[in-house]
């Protein structure tokens, strides 16, 4: 016998945020929401807050991992935060970024290593930074039915060759030659494309001529969304802040301030008090004391 479906069931999972969603999103005017994140607290806060995206940005190499550039970081380092972050959200697409050095020599290898942040991260998406010989690449991953996000302007991997963290984009012709890569990587089946450190006018009219959506970070306002690492957002990040971040709080203050109040308590044995401490069973702790004295 069938039973019955009872109406005070859990309620329903919220729905994963899909690659087409997104791209409908772009369509109905709905702006995108993304932030990135590297561990199971910041990815489960970020879910809660609403966001449409995760990007498991290879930022994690100067932000949590303490490396002084995004190359060291390697592709199993990369998936064991994926992997954190996957295990710990509901609703947001999350993008997996694939390190320096994953996808360069072949378009083979990119194909097993964006496999791998798919089957052993459980991410939903790649991203790969570049155009030019990338676009192979994009083709490849896509063509084994993996959805992909490109990144185009300022490309940290590439920021030696770039001259540094600079803007990008800034002349008549530099601005030409990233709309064709913009549209380059369009072609060669990219599902949104991240766009960094550019100037607004020409993030706007690279997010008309696109039909998939923009995303960008420093590529002013007009974009279908925007991307921010989590410790500039949250006012986390130890030395230079960009130009284009806005911080929202300040939580290297409260948290500082919070351990000295902490390590204080300790010295000052004003921590642990009674509630933070556990019983022993009823009566068990005069038996105790009473086994203590005969046991002297
Ligand atoms: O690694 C990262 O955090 C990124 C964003 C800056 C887009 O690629």
């Amino acid at each position: 016998m069938e039973r019955e479906q009872s109406p005070e069931r859990e309620p329903a999972r919220p729905r994963r945020v899909t690659p087409p969603q997104w791209r409908r999103m772009k369509r109905e005017g709905q702006r995108i929401a993304m932030v990135t994140a590297y561990d199971a607290p910041s990815a489960r806060l970020a879910d809660a807050a609403g966001v449409d995206g995760l990007l498991v940005g290879d930022s994690a190499a100067m932000t949590v991992l303490g490396y002084d550039s995004t190359v060291q970081v390697t592709v199993d380092e990369m998936l064991m935060l994926t992997r954190a972050v996957t295990r710990s959200v509901r609703r947001p697409l999350v993008v997996a970024d694939m390190p320096f050095g994953s996808f360069q020599i072949s378009d083979k290898e990119a194909v097993k290593q964006a496999v791998r942040f798919i089957k052993d991260g459980g991410a939903g998406a790649v991203k790969l930074e570049g155009a030019g010989r990338t676009l192979t690449r994009v083709a490849a991953i896509v063509g084994a039915g993996i959805p992909v996000m490109g990144h185009v302007g300022l490309t940290p991997q590439s920021a030696v060759a770039l001259g540094g963290y600079r803007a990008q984009a800034r002349t008549a012709s530099d601005a030409h030659r990233l709309q064709d890569e913009a549209l380059a990587l369009e072609g060669a089946g990219c599902f949104a494309l991240v766009l960094e450190a550019i100037p607004a006018i020409v993030a706007e009219r690279i997010t008309e001529t696109l039909k998939i959506p923009t995303i960008g970070i420093g590529a002013g306002p007009r974009c279908d969304g925007q991307v921010l690492v989590w410790h500039d957002v949250l006012g986390l990040t130890a030395g230079h802040v960009p130009q284009f971040v806005k911080r929202y709080a300040d939580l290297a203050a409260s948290t500082t301030s919070a351990l000295e109040t902490y390590v204080s308590d300790v010295r000052t044995g004003r921590f642990p008090e009674v509630q933070h401490t556990y019983p022993m069973a009823d009566g068990e702790q005069e038996l105790f004391e009473l086994d203590k004295l005969a046991r002297r």
